[in-house]
């Protein structure tokens, strides 16, 4: 028996269906409303059947709603809308659509988790550079045949002066979904700092994520809650660098050399690859002191680090060129503490 033949169908990134034929929507209304999608798509260039970011518009019969309609549903990303009219379709349109990100005041519905939607198909399969470069040979030919390619008279072609074009304004969206490792550093004289720190490395190693902890400064024989909980996780590197608090070390010049000896074994760790996420817990001090040069370090990470390694520096005074270097910084301020008002001292499983 002969197998019957495979249609064929171009990539495309977005499906939409409007539904009629039901309860919610008069069918003049749907009709309608499709029709201005599809102008849209045309203004837009999402209409061309080379254009992996196509977007098919579809009327579809209802939607099993059929109340609160017009209902627009926007697929993969599983995301229904409702009541739906020109001016809500525009919006649509442009900020989801075109700038990627729901519509949040119009959805009543997700097929997934707020921000938890497929990835942007055409992202996926790596052609957005395919969009970017606009027309091939024969690309031309395919544009007369592209769906819905007669558009109305009145429909304006787009010029400059209506602003960004659909393809700038796709390319910011992308840049801005574009990911990095972060520098996050977290000073300032209030408690929380190291603390912080811990939460997104616990973040980083639910999703299975490679962390580590380089300790600067505080005792490598010392035995905090949390490097005890390290060691029950397992597969968390804590690596303690220091001789203790500066105040409590009978001799700078050893503390001063244990900080360098530290900076070495953390730029081993970091530039070594084996890390998503790494804590450079209380390193500003080594740069506060001036046991390392600032400009030196910074000069260092923006050469060796890795790009999608997430570093967190902690602790008080960090310097400014620390702070314009980094990507997210926080500073943790002192408004109560309970030794300082009670006389209560630092408990077991809560400060340390
Ligand atoms: S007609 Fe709109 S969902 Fe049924």
């Amino acid at each position: 028996m002969t197998k019957p033949k495979a249609p064929s169908m171009r990539s495309y990134g977005r499906h939409a269906f409007i539904c009629m034929n039901g309860n919610c929507t008069d069918p003049e209304k749907a009709i309608n409303l499709q029709q201005h999608f599809l102008a849209l798509n045309r203004k837009h260039g999402l209409n061309k059947l080379r254009n992996p970011e196509r977007v098919k518009c579809t009327l579809s019969d209802c939607l099993g709603v059929c109340s609160d309609g017009p209902i627009l549903t926007v697929y993969p990303d599983g995301i229904w809308y409702h009541h739906v009219d020109k001016a809500v379709l525009e919006q649509i349109y442009q900020e989801h659509i075109v700038g990627g990100q729901p519509v949040e005041e119009h959805i009543f519905h997700r097929l997934f988790p707020q921000g938890q939607e497929p990835t942007y198909a055409p992202e996926s399969r790596g052609d957005l550079a395919i969009a970017a470069t606009g027309s091939s040979p024969d690309a031309e030919a395919d544009e007369k045949k592209s769906e819905n390619a007669v558009a109305p008279a009145h429909e304006p072609a787009p010029s400059p002066a209506d602003g960004p074009t659909a393809a700038e304004i796709r390319a910011k969206v992308r840049r801005a979904r574009k990911k990095k490792g972060l520098v996050i550093v977290n000073t300032g004289d209030g408690k929380g700092k190291t603390t912080a720190a811990l939460g997104v490395m616990l973040r980083a190693w639910g999703r299975k994520m490679r962390v580590g902890v380089l300790q600067f400064l505080k005792n490598e024989n010392a035995r905090f809650g949390e490097i005890k909980a390290a060691q029950r996780m397992g597969d968390i590197d804590w690596i303690s660098t220091g001789d203790g608090w500066t105040w409590t070390s009978k001799d700078m010049d050893e503390t001063e050399a244990r900080a360098r000896h530290g900076w070495e074994l953390a730029k081993q760790h970091i530039s070594s690859g084996n890390y998503d996420l790494l804590i450079l817990d209380e390193f500003t001090y080594t740069l506060h002191y001036g046991w390392l040069d600032t400009a030196e370090v910074i000069g260092w990470l923006k050469a060796n680090k890795p790009e999608m390694l997430h570093l967190i520096i902690t602790g008080r005074n960090a310097p400014k060129t620390l702070i314009d270097y980094a990507d997210l910084v926080t500073e943790m301020r002192a408004i109560k503490h309970p030794f300082k008002e009670q006389g209560i001292r630092a408990q077991a499983g809560i400060e340390y």
